[in-house]
């Protein structure tokens, strides 16, 4: 029997998952959809082979229809839709930022480790690119010494969701600040972020961070850089290098030029990484759970975020408060 699974929130990445569970990922059947803007709700639901529409995202999480749920609504929203999930005790996928303040964040965790199991995965997707996973596996086998140093690059053509200063490190380098804990299995001790661009919209932006154990990274966000989305990690170590960077099968040789494709946004560089997350999203809801990043996840990546929007705006470097993770996520 597939997955039965609503989803709230019909836009852009809403409508990709959808799409993605419907003709990609095995297993589950999205059967109820919600948007606060009906007409465009309707109109993904009459895609569908069997979908109804509710007009709140908590009739669609009441729906007894309904086995799990995937939040795709605005940052700001997502707090209220994964709190009825959790009181419902259904699992739920929610896109990131799990939630947009500290104290939202704390909200879920206290639910969540209320309800004394995870239901909640949040869309880290990186974590599912394989070549990512690569790095990450040379580190942990010691294949590259003591790492010592990263450098991370994430840039956009355009932007239409990153839009503000402060959004571009809660929206965009919000992905690097989780990767780096779950490459490095490490959490961030300080953030540092600068712009070239003095006043009105700050991009590109450049973080340099240091991890707990004294590693060293710059990440390089630029969300106008106009030629493609190119996203790219190098992390040097005592006894090697590795990096990975624009994933393209095919190369091309004309004009006495070697051609490599840049790819034109994330929903084509990381699709075989968010099928990998659905299918394991799904995997464990069946089962009642949730895999992937984690509220826990969620909450630290917030906590450097918001480190870098005040460093950004002060010019200092800021601390990132160290925390007890509870049980339920060690
Ligand atoms: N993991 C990733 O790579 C990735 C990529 C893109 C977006 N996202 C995240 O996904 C979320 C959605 O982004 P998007 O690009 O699809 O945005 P979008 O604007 O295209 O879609 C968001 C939808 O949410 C709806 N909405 C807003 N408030 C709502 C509410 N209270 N209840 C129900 N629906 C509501 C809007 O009407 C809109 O249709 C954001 O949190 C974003 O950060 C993650």
């Amino acid at each position: 029997m597939a997955l039965k699974v609503g989803v709230i929130g019909t836009g852009m990445i809403g409508r990709d998952h959808i799409r993605r569970l419907t003709e990609v990922v095995s297993g589950a059947e999205v059967v109820a959809v919600s948007d606060a803007d009906e007409v465009v709700a309707k109109e993904v639901a009459a895609g569908l082979p069997s979908a109804k529409v509710h007009a709140a995202g908590e009739d669609l999480i009441a729906d007894s229809e309904v086995e799990a749920v995937i939040v795709c609504s605005w940052g700001p929203t997502h707090e209220q839709y994964v709190l009825a999930a959790i009181a419902a005790g259904k699992p739920v996928f929610c896109e990131k930022p799990l939630a947009t303040t500290t104290d939202a964040c704390l909200r879920i965790i206290d639910a969540e480790v209320a309800s004394g199991q995870r239901l909640v995965q949040v869309g880290f997707m990186r974590r599912y690119d394989a070549g990512l996973v690569a790095m990450r596996d040379a580190i942990r086998a010691g294949e590259l010494g003591e790492v010592r140093l990263a450098h991370m690059v994430h840039r956009n053509p355009t932007s239409t969701t990153s839009t503000t200063s402060a959004n571009l490190v809660t929206g965009s380098m919000i992905h690097e600040l989780d990767q780096l804990r779950w490459m490095l299995d490490d959490d961030i001790a300080t953030i540092r972020v600068s712009s070239p661009v003095a006043d009105g919209f700050r991009d590109p932006q450049l973080a340099v961070i240091q991890m707990r154990s004294g590693v060293l990274v710059t990440v390089d966000v630029f969300v106008n850089a106009r030629y493609g989305y190119d996203v790219r990690c190098e992390l040097v170590g005592t006894k090697g290098a590795t990096a990975s960077g624009p994933v393209s099968p095919v190369r091309t040789y004309r004009k006495g030029q070697e051609q490599v494709p840049v790819s034109p946004d994330f929903v084509v560089r990381f699709s075989e990484a968010y099928r990998k997350e659905l299918i394991d999203w799904v995997l464990a809801a069946e089962g009642g759970g949730a895999g992937g990043a984690s509220t826990w996840d969620g909450h630290l990546a917030n906590l450097a975020a918001a480190a870098g929007v005040e460093s950004l705006s002060t010019g200092d470097t800021v601390e990132i408060p160290t925390t007890n993770t509870p049980d339920l996520y060690r």
